[in-house]
């Protein structure tokens, strides 16, 4: 669910409230928001650009997990219980906005106006939602399949139209996709050769998303 959609679960007035309880913050391309194992006291709310959350594995490498964009929220962990550790790193993919509410301030109108909680609830629920789809698409979706649905699916972040750059790299798609670079290196080169897409360093020009959507089926 998108902030608007989550802000719309509360009244006008626990709304305004909510929103008054933020102050702004903006990040430049590539930096850093948060650590994953940070100490975590606040929730993001994005207003403009892109949110990389990326966690380091077992074999040392760092899998992105999901690329968020406005409207979006992350850091909600923090809103249970303050103080715990992140989850994950958030990382802002370029200039980026975000509105954020201290867990001690979260706190505070959830105690003067129970019904705040309401925006809490919808936000674990959305995540719940999105992680069980991704768990059935792992289980019963081709890795090749997965590859261009997870690539629509940041398109559409990025743009509506065909000619929409995704700033990923192979490495990140493949981690968005639960699958080896190899393999994600292989779906994408075979859609460049049929002239689906377009690969550069880092970026990945959408060319028909038509058939690329009739191809992650
Ligand atoms: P928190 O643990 O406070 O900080 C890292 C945040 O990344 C976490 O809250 C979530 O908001 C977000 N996050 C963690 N795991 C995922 C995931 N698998 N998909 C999307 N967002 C995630």
């Amino acid at each position: 669910m998108t902030e608007a959609g989550l802000l719309d679960t509360l009244d006008a007035d626990d709304r305004r409230r909510l929103l008054a309880a933020t102050h702004r913050r903006r990040f430049a391309a590539g930096e850093v928001i948060f650590h994953e194992g940070d100490r975590g006291e606040s929730v993001h709310l994005i207003e403009r650009g892109h949110v990389a959350i990326r966690v380091g594995t077992p074999l040392g490498d760092v899998a992105t997990l999901a690329i968020l964009g406005p409207g979006s929220a992350f850091g909600e962990l923090a809103l249970l219980d303050g103080g715990e550790r992140r989850s994950a790193s958030a990382v802002a993919m370029g200039p980026t906005e975000t509105r954020v509410i201290d867990h001690d301030a979260f706190d505070a109108l959830r105690r003067d106006h129970p019904q705040t909680e309401r925006f809490l609830v919808e936000l674990l629920a959305t995540q719940v939602r999105r992680l069980t789809e991704l768990a059935v698409e792992a289980m019963f979706v081709p890795a090749d399949s997965r590859v261009l649905r997870r690539l629509l699916v940041v398109a559409t972040q990025f743009g509506d139209a065909d000619g929409t750059v995704v700033p990923l790299t192979q490495d990140d798609l493949a981690s968005l996709a639960g699958t080896t670079r190899p393999t994600a290196n292989r779906v994408l080169k075979r859609a460049e050769a049929d002239g689906l897409l377009r690969l550069a360093r880092g970026r990945i020009e959408i060319l028909d998303t038509a058939q690329l959507s009739k191809r992650a089926k």
